[in-house]
């Protein structure tokens, strides 16, 4: 380990078990001597995984909603006094689509369950952005970093409304990520994942062969979540204290490619 976050203070949003990426960001920013606070929406507190996480990072948890301003407001005044002062990065990890849970196809969607998306993936990263900035909870040189996926530039189908959703987010950290950086240098990014075996990704309908799609095209294949959470402690640290505002591609180079001789073979064309 390289000591990448040594007396750096922090907040995780969306570990859910194992599988989720925020988990594996939690195990690395340990690793890295980060202390950190995990949280997430008190129903996913029930199932009761994230304490072990807890344990194992020396972590405390504070639930709340991210759709919930007043419970967001909680959760940076309680984490600056956990952990002694301001906080120096934030993790939003959270994602969910009624529309994608129900299959409702994108031309059909429902309006509550847009909003609803909306709110939850997206929305919730402009409140937690206000609520620490009003609180002043974040350190200056501040690292905030939250997941997308690139169906924000390219149409997948059955991605529905949260390719719209995603686009949303992806431009919170643009326009925050000039306000924020102006005033106190806090950096906004975006991590844009390849697919990944987690809830939240295999909830949605034809994943598998999505994945594998994906893992085809790319020259490195799918990047995993571990891999994904390395890339996710590069940006808290220090050393890329002067990238904010972008929307950076973690995907094997599936981003840039066109086609690959895996999948001409598979179409029954020679490469
Ligand atoms: N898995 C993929 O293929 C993939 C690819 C690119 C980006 N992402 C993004 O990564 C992020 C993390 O997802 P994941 O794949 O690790 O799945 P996950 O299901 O493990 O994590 C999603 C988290 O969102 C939390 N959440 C939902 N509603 C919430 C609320 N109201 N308040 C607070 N937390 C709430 C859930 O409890 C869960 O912990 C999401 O933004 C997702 O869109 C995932």
């Amino acid at each position: 380990m390289y000591n990448l976050l040594k007396g750096k203070r922090g907040i995780i949003t969306g570990a859910l078990d194992q599988n989720s990426i925020a988990w594996k960001v939690a195990e690395k920013a340990h690793e890295e001597g980060a202390s950190f606070v995990l949280t997430n929406a008190p129903i996913a507190m029930r199932m009761g995984e994230i304490k072990n996480l807890a344990e194992k990072t020396g972590s405390e948890i504070i639930p709340a909603d991210a759709t919930n301003v007043e419970e967001l407001t909680n959760l940076f005044v309680q984490s600056q006094e956990i952990l002694g002062g301001k906080i120096d990065f934030v993790l939003h990890s959270i994602g969910m689509s009624v529309n994608i849970r129900k299959n409702i196809p994108y031309t059909e969607s429902n309006y509550d369950y847009f909003a609803k998306g909306i709110d939850v993936s997206a929305m919730s990263f402009h409140k937690m952005l206000s609520v620490a900035k009003k609180l002043d909870a974040i350190s200056e040189g501040g690292s905030v970093v939250a997941l997308t996926y690139m169906a924000a530039q390219r149409t997948y189908p059955f991605y529905t409304d949260m390719a719209d959703i995603k686009a949303m987010l992806e431009s919170i950290a643009r326009s925050f990520g000039y306000h924020y950086g102006k005033d106190k240098k806090v950096r906004i990014n975006t991590v844009s994942q390849s697919p990944t075996k987690t809830t939240a990704g295999t909830g949605i309908k034809g994943f598998g062969d999505f994945y594998d799609y994906a893992d085809a095209i790319a020259p490195l294949g799918n990047a995993d979540a571990e891999s994904c959470a390395d890339y996710c402690i590069t940006l808290f640290s220090d050393l890329t204290r002067m990238v904010t505002m972008q929307n950076l591609f973690h995907d094997g180079g599936y981003s840039t490619t066109g086609v690959s001789s895996e999948v001409l073979e598979k179409m029954g064309i020679k490469a």
